[in-house]
């Protein structure tokens, strides 16, 4: 299995392209489901994830061929509606096809995803939705079904604020007749590149972006061109990466908008933060001040930044707080920091993090994407070597983060 091995504590600087965002990318390829014309999707993060989604496009008949980061898709016919058990269960976001196969096909059948790392991750809430537009669901042997007459607008408001369920919803009711009003949606830049998107097809979506989304159903989508938006949680690691080695780097191709709270931290943690256009350039300073987070559904502090966060406050020259309300059991970047001298407990869903002056390098693993990205925030700034394994999850979600990392002068390199 490949690690990654990092000699740290020497400086970064030059700039960095932020790739498109997967977690836009997987409910945009789904999505595509919906129409029977061609598309293009331009600013396609390479990354195993996206790739896997591909692959179950393909399982359902659809087509779709890569040429650099653009993806051409062109599902004519979807000639099966099962999303199989042995993609599913490498990644959970496969459940997107169940939204789009059901809108344009009234069938789909998606393998159960199973619990994962960071939390038991239930999908009742896509499921209520799905029943609420007239679908009928049944689970057995470790699938669920879903098969409607037809899709009848309806108003759906969701018990917890969820990005899956507001997606898969989104994509339902995009083919259904009249209109669906999805209350206490999902309101993350991912969300509203998904409807960007769609609109873009044709379909009639409004108020993406706030927490009340109306879905106007439309007979049939188009085709059509779109680039995936810049991934924030990707340059939010950039931008924590400069605070933790205490450089000075540029994001170029940032989506500044979506990255208000991140920015705000950063600079409360004593990050100097210049912002031209779409270019962000952040200067960190040797030891962060300390600065408490919360996660929070957007436009709180993003889960998907916390184990980055806790990296950059393992450094800082004092105490901080850090609360995970999104999953339970996210913390488990903790102990492998910890190994690396930081000075953090964990009881419950809150941190108590200690700052030290200095990590020092060690073999740690990871545990899942974001984990992985602490890590290796982490062995930038410790002295000696930090030598990462399992780093099948940092590909999953981060686009070539060893050559973009060494491309800023960092002392990385990635080993069979
Ligand atoms: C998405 O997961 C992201 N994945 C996750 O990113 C991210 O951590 C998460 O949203 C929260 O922002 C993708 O976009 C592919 P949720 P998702 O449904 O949609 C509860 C990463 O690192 N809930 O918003 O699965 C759930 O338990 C990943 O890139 C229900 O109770 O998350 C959680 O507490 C990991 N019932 C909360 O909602 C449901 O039916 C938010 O989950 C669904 C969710």
């Amino acid at each position: 299995m490949d690690r990654i091995i990092i000699e740290g504590r020497n400086k970064l600087s030059g700039s960095v392209r932020i790739s498109g965002s997967k977690n836009a990318a997987l409910p945009i390829i789904a999505s595509t489901i919906l129409t029977a014309k061609a598309c293009v999707l331009t600013n396609v993060p390479m990354l195993n994830d996206v790739l896997v989604m591909n692959k179950l496009l393909k399982t359902v008949g659809g087509e779709a061929e890569f040429s650099g980061s653009s993806l051409f898709i062109h599902n004519k016919s979807i000639s099966n509606f099962k999303a199989p058990y042995d993609l599913v269960k490498t990644m959970r976001a496969s459940v997107y096809v169940m939204g789009a196969l059901l809108g344009r096909y009234r069938e789909a059948e998606v393998a159960l995803p199973g619990g994962c790392v960071i939390g038991e991750r239930p999908i009742n809430l896509h499921l209520q939705g799905f029943e609420k537009l007239g679908a009928k669901i049944n689970i057995e042997h470790g699938y669920i079904r879903a098969k409607a007459k037809k899709l009848k607008g309806a108003e759906i408001n969701l018990d917890v604020v969820s990005v899956g369920a507001t997606a898969n919803i989104i994509m339902a009711a995009t083919l259904a007749e009249g209109k669906t009003v999805l209350r206490n949606a999902a309101s993350e830049p991912h969300i509203v590149d998904l409807a960007n998107f769609l609109n873009k097809l044709g379909a009639r979506i409004t108020g993406q972006g706030t927490k009340v989304i109306e879905i106007r159903g439309v007979s049939e989508l188009k085709g059509g061109k779109y680039a995936i938006t810049p991934d924030y949680i990707e340059a939010g690691t950039f931008l924590v990466a400069a605070g933790i080695t205490g450089s000075k780097i540029t994001l170029e191709n940032s989506p500044v908008k979506d990255l208000e709270i991140i920015l705000n931290k950063l600079t409360e943690a004593g990050c100097k933060i210049k912002i031209s256009g779409s270019k962000i350039t952040a200067q960190g300073i040797e030891r962060p001040n300390p600065a408490n987070i919360e996660t929070q559904p957007y436009p709180g502090f993003p889960t998907d930044m916390q184990a980055q966060w806790s990296a950059l406050m393992a450094l800082s020259s004092g105490a901080s707080i850090i609360n995970e309300t999104i999953w339970e059991k996210r913390f488990m970047h903790i102990p492998e920091l910890n190994r690396m001298g930081a000075n953090i407990s964990v009881k419950g869903n809150t941190a108590v993090v200690e700052g030290v002056a200095g990590l020092s390098g060690a073999p740690v693993m990871v545990s899942d994407l974001r984990a992985g990205a602490s890590l290796v925030l982490a062995g930038l700034r410790a002295k000696g070597t930090t030598e990462i394994s399992r780093i099948y999850h940092l590909d999953r979600g981060y686009e070539q983060i060893e050559k973009k990392f060494e491309a800023l002068g960092a002392r990385i390199k990635r080993v069979k």
